[in-house]
This record gives C-alpha cells, structure tokens and sequence, in this order.
C-alpha cells in the first residue's frame, strides 16, 4: 500500500472510498461528517438512517466502520467511523487505530482500490493532531488487505498536514 499525505478538501478526492469521521449515532454532524453529507446529498443519511436502524441500541460502536453510497461525491463509496474522544485520563489510542484498521477492512471487501482519510478525532473530539497522526498510521499499517493499494491522509490544514508527514517518515 502506498500512503501519502496532502493538503484539501476530501469531498473533492476522486477515490474509491472516502471515510468519514462521523459519531455513533450516524445521523451527521459538522466538520468532515457535515461537509461529505452536505456534497454527498440525502442519500448517504438515508443509507446511514437505515444502517443505524439496525444496530445494537441504533449506534455504531466507536473503532468500528460501515459503508454506505457516496451520493454526488466522486467517489464510490463513504465508509463512515466513530473515533473515540480525546481523553487524558484513560488511554484510547487502540480505538482510534481499529477505525483507520476497520475502515481499510470494509473498503477492501468492498474491492476498493484507494481510499482517502480525515484526521478522525483530530477535530470536535479533541485528539492532539501528532498523536493522532501516528495513531492513523499505525492503524492503516496494520490493516491487512488485497485490493487496497492507496491511502491517502487529507488534511484540512498545514499543522495536520506537517503532523501526518511527520508521522509517515517515522
Ligand atoms: N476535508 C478534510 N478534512 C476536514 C474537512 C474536510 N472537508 N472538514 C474538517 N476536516 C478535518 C478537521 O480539520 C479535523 O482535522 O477533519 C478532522 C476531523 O475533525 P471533525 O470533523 O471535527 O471530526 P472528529 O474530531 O472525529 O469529531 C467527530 O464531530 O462533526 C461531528 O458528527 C461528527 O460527532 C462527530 C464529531
């Protein structure tokens, strides 16, 4: 798998799969998972509604992955994960890494080829950004996979993007 870093917007990455940093309940919210519903268009909450319907107690797990059309985006799919929330007492890095890990795996049985990444809890959940940045990388490095063959981090601002370069040249 090749990965790489840049700087943009990922509603407009013409990939296979792009992930969203949405929150259990799966019924949008802002940042990334407002922007991807806001392109994407009323189809993918109408997937992510029906999904939602069908999970324990209507929510996805956080560190877990589901997928769901992409509407208008260019891509084919949306993968959508809960990050967990930044937390400095208890130590949730493993939660974080199983959604990069997680979202590889559903994009890979789904016969993805390329698949473009948030910072997932970088933003609203408080993640300090280096510390996220190795978590994705080491989450996508442990995926093991047959398809996918490009990742790529896209990263809303400079202090993310020089964050994830850091942490792929680790
Ligand atoms: N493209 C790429 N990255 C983006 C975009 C975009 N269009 N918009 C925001 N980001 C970046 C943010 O700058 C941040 O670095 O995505 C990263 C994740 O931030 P959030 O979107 O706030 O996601 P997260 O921290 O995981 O919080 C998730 O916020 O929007 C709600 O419903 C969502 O409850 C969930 C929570």
């Amino acid at each position: 798998m090749d990965l790489r870093a840049e700087r943009g917007n990922i509603t407009t990455v013409d990939v296979d799969v792009i992930v969203n940093a949405a929150n259990p309940g799966l019924l949008g919210g802002g940042g990334v998972d407002g922007a991807i519903h806001r392109a994407g268009g009323p189809a993918i909450l109408e997937e992510c509604r029906a999904i939602a319907a069908g999970l324990p107690e209507r929510r996805l797990a956080r560190g877990r992955a589901v997928a769901t059309t992409a509407g208008r985006l260019p891509a084919r799919w949306v993968v959508h994960t809960a990050g967990p929330i930044w937390a400095a007492t208890e130590d949730r890095s493993a939660v974080l890494r199983s959604c990069y890990t997680e979202s590889l795996r559903v994009a890979d049985d789904l016969g993805a080829h390329s698949v473009a990444f948030p910072a997932i809890s970088a933003g609203v959940y408080g993640w300090p950004i280096d510390h996220a940045a190795r978590q994705a990388v080491a989450g996508v490095r442990a995926a093991a996979v047959q398809h996918v063959q490009e990742v790529r981090f896209v990263l809303f601002d400079d202090r993310a993007l020089a964050a994830f370069e850091a942490a792929l040249s680790g």
